[in-house]
């Protein structure tokens, strides 16, 4: 049967004057409606650049290579309006920036609506009420009076909650969330990983979820992918890797909070330990990972 999502062999390499960084270094896995997948590692160990090759989103000078099959679509290769149609249909990102997200030149109300008129066929009135409910949903209070503000008059964290409602206004078979909650406080957080929780389990979508938190991953997941240096080091069902992590990097994130990652809200970012990359030298050491506060 074919797969929902199928990577294999992906390489995305960024040549400039600079020199070359092989950022993610021969990937491959595939998922199937209703998996969630958590995707953790360390800062620059290819996270980011991976979910966005998944939608034909990675900038110049990156050059992606091998195949990555979206219901057996080749996306790898495609042309900007076939991926436009691509991911209108099906895979849907909230990214890790939510700048990134939105346009400051249109109303928040306007282009949650906007997605329920042109994608879903709604009525003006049935799209703005329907927005109002996606705005409550991720913790927007007074929604129905925030609904005509424009991006400039939401906090940070507010505007990451509207990036959240409109990836899953789109109903889209795959969520790609990268580090979505982890500038929310607690609560919000919270309130959050449990709308996408019950919204997959609703839809059946598969969701591919990016966190630098263990226990955000346990809780949100299924199959864990640990990454590093580009590479998948370690892949497995999300307890099997709580209970026995295979590779050295897999035991010693887990060594950061030993055997008691009972609930994402034990954690708190410390400071991540040296990281040796590939070419030998220390990688950034400023990355949050986590550890347990009690
Ligand atoms: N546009 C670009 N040009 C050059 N190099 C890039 C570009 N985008 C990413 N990279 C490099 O690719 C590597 C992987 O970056 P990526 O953003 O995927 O890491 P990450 O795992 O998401 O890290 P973090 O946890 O900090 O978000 C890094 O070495 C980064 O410097
Ligand atoms: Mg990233």
């Amino acid at each position: 049967m074919t797969k929902l999502l199928q990577v294999s062999d992906l390489r995305v390499t960024f040549e400039s004057g600079f020199g070359k960084v092989d950022a993610v270094r021969g990937v491959s896995f595939s998922m199937d409606m209703g998996d969630a997948i958590a995707i953790v590692g360390a800062s620059g160990s290819g996270k980011t650049v991976l979910g966005r090759s998944m939608l034909g989103l990675v900038d110049a000078p990156g050059v992606v290579h091998g195949s990555i099959r979206f219901d057996g679509e080749e996306i790898v290769g495609r042309s900007e309006k076939e991926l436009r149609d691509i991911r209108g249909l099906g895979i849907g990102m909230v990214f890790q920036d939510a700048l990134d997200g939105l346009n400051p030149v249109y109303s928040i109300g306007s282009q949650l609506s906007e997605i329920f008129t042109v994608r879903r066929g709604l009525s003006a009135s049935q799209a703005k009420a329907e927005s109002i409910r996606l705005m409550e949903q991720v913790g927007i209070h007074r929604a129905s009076e925030r609904y005509d503000n424009y991006p400039h008059q939401f906090s940070g964290g507010m505007r990451q909650r509207i990036c959240i409602a409109m990836a899953i206004g789109m109903k889209p078979k795959i969520l790609i969330a990268d580090e979505p909650t982890t500038a929310l406080d607690v609560t919000v957080q919270a309130g959050i990983l449990r709308l996408i929780k019950s919204l997959q389990a609703e839809t059946g979508m598969g969701l591919i979820f990016v966190t630098h938190d263990l226990a955000v991953a346990r809780m949100i997941s299924t199959r864990i992918v640990v990454m590093y240096a580009g590479q998948i080091v370690e892949e497995g069902l999300t307890e099997a890797i709580f209970q026995n992590p295979t590779h050295p990097y897999t035991r010693a994130l887990l060594a950061a909070h030993p055997g008691r990652v009972r609930s994402w809200r034990d954690l708190e970012p410390i400071p991540d330990a040296f990281v040796t990359d590939s070419s030998g030298s220390e990688a950034e050491n400023s990355t949050p990972q986590v550890v347990v506060t009690n």
